[in-house]
């Protein structure tokens, strides 16, 4: 693979923002666009609940459009949101007007997440970075920066909440949906041997993590791990089947759902997830 082939003259970051830009609505429907889609809200926002403390302010850092900022807003925590789109920034100003919550909201902020110098250290009750903001860093350094830079503004033994978008499941989307990029080796050998992709087939660059990555990261630093969650669960990749569940079968829904809880933790489900959590706890000392 050569290097002018892989790497695209514009920054990688612009190609980011130009993707995010483009997006627009669609980026703020992702998460309720049917049943399999909301599984990754749900399941979020059934751990946040779970680990958040009762109150305080929470950093949602590459919060995109805002719909944990809004859910976080309705449930009483303040927050500040902050994301590197200046344009899902402004979907985000609308729809916290909307849902009537921009009490909750403290600031927002555009920024990149590697960079949070605005912010002093122990600021936060609690940090989140979901749906892949950190994914979206494609250089090592750059993401490991971001990793510390999150954990220096959150609060001594507060949660740190980092949901990414998980290597083997892209792999497995590119047979079920795009086996012709299967042949691309810029796209699939990269993704399968390194987890990068650097743009230019429908999606922005991103790293696409393994679960033991993120943890080897997250090991090295002062914070421990508290659990990791698949959060597509086992209908990863089965959008139609989960979908069809939903629609049709109410009772064997809540029964799969029950299900889906009992398993997500389950490290073989973490790993094969289209998206995973990782809730770590910033260490007291
Ligand atoms: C898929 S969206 C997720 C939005 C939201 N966290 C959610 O889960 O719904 C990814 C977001 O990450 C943001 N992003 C990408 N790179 C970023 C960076 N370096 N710093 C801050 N935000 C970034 C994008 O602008 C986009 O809004």
């Amino acid at each position: 693979m050569s290097e002018d082939k892989t790497v695209p003259a514009v920054p990688l970051e612009k190609l980011v923002k130009k993707y995010y830009s483009e997006q627009g609505m669609k980026e703020w429907k992702r998460l309720v666009r049917d049943a399999y889609h909301r599984l990754e809200f749900d399941t979020t926002m059934h751990f946040l609940r779970k680990h958040l403390l009762r109150k305080g302010l929470i950093l949602d850092a590459g919060g995109g459009p805002g719909r944990y900022t809004i859910a976080l807003g309705r449930l009483g925590y303040h927050i500040v949101l902050f994301d590197l789109s200046p344009e899902m920034l402004k979907i985000a100003e609308k729809q916290v007007k909307r849902a009537k919550v921009q009490r909750q909201v403290k600031q927002i902020i555009q920024g990149s997440i590697d960079d949070l110098s605005m912010f002093r250290d122990n600021t936060f009750d609690g940090t989140i970075c979901l749906g892949g903001a950190l994914s979206h860093i494609l250089d090592k350094n750059r993401r490991e920066k971001a990793i510390d830079e999150l954990i220096r503004v959150t609060k001594k033994s507060s949660p740190i909440f980092i949901s990414l978008i998980g290597r083997l499941a892209v792999l497995v989307t590119e047979l079920i949906c795009f086996p012709q990029e299967i042949e691309i080796e810029e796209v699939f050998q990269s993704i399968r041997d390194t987890g990068d992709y650097y743009g230019g087939y429908g999606f922005a660059p991103c790293h696409f993590y393994l679960p033991e990555e993120i943890e080897a990261s997250l090991k090295k630093r002062k914070v421990t791990i508290l659990e990791m969650v698949g959060l597509e669960g086992l209908s990863s990749g089965h959008q139609k089947e989960t979908n069809r569940l939903f629609k049709k079968y109410p009772k064997a829904w809540k029964i799969w759902w029950e299900t889906h809880l009992k398993t997500c933790t389950h490290p073989c489900t973490v790993a094969i997830s289209e998206h995973f959590l990782v809730i770590c706890k910033k260490q007291s000392s």
